[in-house]
């Protein structure tokens, strides 16, 4: 009896098991590119390739996750439209900030978005794509606080994500060596830090400290700008430098979408207006906008 019932288990768990081949096989069979796009024909016959993208999503409005955890924004619409105008395809995977420029470089990460700014120092270890934002730094404060102007954070405690040009700015106000500048792994956790009456200031890209005071008014915090201070910035698309191949298809794709429209589309999506910038504007319908 119990050796029938013995016989009986391994039967079952060897039907089982015979059945998870099948699953398992079955998938791996599945055609891989159902959902690719038609626009590459080198790839008619091997699965095509899906190109890593990393971003650091703690940035809203441009890349974040929503409630069920997927990567959102407006850099991820950007970019899916980019690939579809540039005939490849890609997958997001979060990259902290601190670490992202080296995933590229060791080939963790085909390709960033991530807000990044185009500097002549990240164009000595990686290649941009066309500039498809404009940005500038701009200052976070208390609603009651006295600062009118960026020179006004010389001796006062500053909040910064490490390593963006938020940082590098500061950094340059009150030199290397200020134990005034306090650096955080994220924007979002300096602007909690400036609510908590740790910093007397923030110092991030203007596009996320606008949409951080709009979106937490309990703050009670007041931005300040300073285009005399700031130069203005651009966000790139970066690859591994001399990846010529996969910058030509980027390039193709933001061209693309700059010139159809969809750019603008994205673009009203997430902000609520036309794009009005020079990056931001396509090459001959700049009157369609404002
Ligand atoms: N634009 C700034 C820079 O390039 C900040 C970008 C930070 N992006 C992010 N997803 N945290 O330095």
């Amino acid at each position: 009896m119990a050796h029938q019932d013995t016989r009986r288990f391994l039967k079952t768990a060897g039907m089982l098991l015979a059945g998870l081949v099948l699953v398992a096989c079955g998938k791996q069979e599945a055609p891989p590119a159902a959902a690719a796009s038609a626009a590459a024909p080198a790839s008619a016959a091997a699965p095509a390739k899906v190109y890593v993208v990393g971003t650091d999503a703690a940035y809203a409005p441009f890349e974040f996750q929503n409630e069920k955890g997927e990567i959102v924004g407006f850099s991820v619409d950007l970019l899916n439209a980019v690939a579809e105008k540039g005939g490849f395809q890609v997958k997001f995977v979060n990259t902290p900030w601190e670490g992202i420029f080296n995933s590229l470089g060791q080939g963790d990460r085909d390709l960033l978005i991530s807000s990044i700014t185009i500097t002549d120092e990240r164009k000595q270890t990686m290649d941009f794509s066309n500039p498809y934002f404009d940005a500038i730094q701009l200052i976070a404060v208390k609603a009651n606080s006295k600062v009118a102007k960026f020179d006004d954070l010389k001796k006062l405690k500053v909040g910064v994500q490490t390593g963006t040009t938020g940082d590098e700015v500061v950094t340059k106000l009150q030199g290397k060596t200020s134990t005034n500048i306090k650096r955080f792994e994220s924007t979002p956790l300096a602007l909690k830090e400036l609510e908590a009456g740790g910093v007397d200031a923030v110092v991030a890209d203007n596009g996320v400290v606008i949409h951080y005071v709009a979106n937490n008014p309990d703050a009670k915090f007041k931005t300040v700008a300073d285009t005399k201070s700031f130069a203005p910035e651009q966000y790139g698309i970066a690859v591994k430098k001399g990846n010529a191949e996969l910058l030509a298809m980027i390039n193709k794709g933001v061209d693309a979408i700059k010139a159809d429209g969809s750019y603008s589309a994205i673009f009203k999506k997430t902000f609520g207006t036309e794009p009005t910038a020079p990056a931001a504007a396509a090459p001959a319908a700049s009157a369609a906008s404002s």
